[in-house]
């Protein structure tokens, strides 16, 4: 999600500094944004030009006080809150007083999030979708103190990218995922039910729903660990035991069968 968001925002003209925990990391990330946009450039969607100035505007720094000067942070970091709290507490005492914090997080409490900063009123979600170079919605998220200034800088940022933003609350996995999630935690049962078969599945709900993905092949696109961190944000924070995490993807995680970043989840991309 990361290297999609350095993508777009200096597509878009934004001068964009991306730090990671190693410089691995980092090249990695640079590598997938040439790729990506070097398609986008083969397809048409993006002159070489444009495409050679964005990636003039990306630099990298393993040195997280480096983001302190910026008007923005994205933090876009695995979905583990105690992760994410700590990358805040980390770079607090860093920022310029005027810089607006905000997190991918695709299912945390933004307020308990803001919460470990010394702004929550600077603090909200800004929730892209992946890919983020294809997706066109951002979801923007008040935490209960963020104030209307940080909502609208956060608004004219995702006008500016060509975006359009849907405002949630802060309630568990705000409204994307708290719709999808549950969608194929209940795939995962219907193939642990034994109702139908991966491609069954899929199948049906790609051609009987139109959806350009089946949830099985999707979960894989998305990583189960999200998948299952996402539903365990749900099921704790909403304690309905509609959303309990179906034993099969609990089970996947627990073998390291993460989808299409490790290679095998519910289908097997070696
Ligand atoms: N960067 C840039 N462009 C990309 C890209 C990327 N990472 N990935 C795909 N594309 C472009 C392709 O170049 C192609 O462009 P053209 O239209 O110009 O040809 C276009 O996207 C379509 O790609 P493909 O032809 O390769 O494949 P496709 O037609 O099967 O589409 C897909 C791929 C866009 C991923 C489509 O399958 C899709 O929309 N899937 C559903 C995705 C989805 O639901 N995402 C949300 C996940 S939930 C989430 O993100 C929230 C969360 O918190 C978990």
């Amino acid at each position: 999600m990361g290297n999609g968001i350095a993508h777009v925002m200096a597509l878009a003209g934004y001068e964009v500094l991306l730090t990671d925990i190693s410089q691995d990391a980092l090249d990695r990330g640079i590598e997938t944004i040439t790729g990506n946009m070097d398609r986008q450039v083969s397809r048409g969607k993006v002159s070489a030009e444009d495409r050679d100035a964005a990636m003039a505007r990306i630099s990298t720094t393993l040195t997280l006080a480096d983001l302190g000067a910026t008007d923005l942070v994205i933090e876009a970091a695995t979905e583990k809150e105690a992760l994410k709290a700590a990358i805040f507490e980390d770079l607090v005492p860093h920022l310029a007083p005027h810089t607006i914090l905000t997190s991918n997080t695709s299912s945390i409490s933004i307020t308990r999030l803001a919460s470990r900063t010394d702004r929550p009123e600077k603090f909200m979600g800004f929730h892209f979708m992946n890919p983020v170079p294809v997706m066109q919605l951002v979801e923007l998220i008040r935490g209960i103190a963020t104030d209307k200034e940080t909502f609208q800088a956060c608004h004219e940022v995702v006008e500016k990218l060509g975006k359009t933003a849907a405002s949630a609350e802060d309630f568990p996995a705000f409204i994307v995922n708290r719709i999808l999630m549950p969608m194929i935690n209940e795939a995962v049962y219907t193939l642990y039910e034994g109702v139908g078969n991966v491609t069954s599945i899929d199948t049906s709900m790609k051609l009987g729903t139109n959806h350009p993905m089946g949830p099985l092949e999707l979960a894989d696109f998305i990583g189960l660990d999200t998948c299952l961190a996402i539903m365990n944000v749900l099921h704790d924070g909403l304690a309905d035991t509609k959303y309990r995490p179906c034993p099969l993807l609990t089970k996947y995680v627990e073998a390291g069968w993460l989808g299409r970043k490790s290679g095998r989840g519910f289908y097997d991309y070696r």
